[in-house]
């Protein structure tokens, strides 16, 4: 199978984030599509993360079509100092494990970090296909968990944690 080949966010990007976080299906299980001027600045926001944060575009097939992106970025959670994981994969991409090669790759960078000892992930309850690449990802369950996101939007998700300092 091939791999997913991550490259880091840049400057061109905004049209793809505007069709990811733009687009009501995309968004249906993260609080409802971003407007505009979200989008906007969350691009501006990605073109200058802290050096404790990554999101890349995800390049895929033997055209490195544009696939989606995914990311990590550190979180407090429960007091700790934690990395959270997120991904998007363009519908005409979905369904052929790209989410889950993206996410093997994501694991690897931030093992070679070795800043944290443990990775987050908070999908919804209801999203299927997010909580089955936790598991195919090698995470744990640990809890249902009422997680806010985007701000004042109270999700029932699941926090499924992997370690990062055991292979
Ligand atoms: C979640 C998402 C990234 C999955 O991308 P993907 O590349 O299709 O995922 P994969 O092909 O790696 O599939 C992973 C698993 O989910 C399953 N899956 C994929 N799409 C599914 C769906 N719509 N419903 C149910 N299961 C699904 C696959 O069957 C696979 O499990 P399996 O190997 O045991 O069969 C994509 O659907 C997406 O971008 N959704 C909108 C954004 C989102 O919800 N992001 C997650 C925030 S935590």
């Amino acid at each position: 199978m091939t791999d997913a080949v991550l490259r880091p966010w840049s400057e061109d990007d905004l049209p793809l984030l505007e069709k990811l976080m733009g687009d009501p299906d995309m968004m249906a299980h993260l609080g409802g599509p971003e407007t505009p001027e979200q989008i906007h600045k969350r691009h501006q926001r990605y073109l200058q993360l802290p050096e404790t944060d990554y999101m890349f575009v995800i390049l895929w097939g033997p055209n490195s079509g544009v696939a989606g992106s995914i990311g990590y970025w550190e979180k407090n959670w429960r007091d700790q100092l934690v990395y959270e994981m997120g991904w998007f994969v363009f519908p005409e991409y979905q369904g052929q494990g790209i989410a889950t090669k993206a996410g093997e790759a994501v694991i690897e960078h931030a093992r070679r970090e070795h800043r944290h000892h443990f990775m987050h992930a908070f999908p919804s309850v209801s999203n299927t296909a997010s909580n089955a690449i936790c598991r195919k990802l090698g995470f744990t369950l640990i809890e249902e968990c009422q997680f806010e996101y985007p701000p004042g939007n109270f999700m029932q998700c699941n926090d499924w944690r992997l370690d990062l300092f055991k292979s």
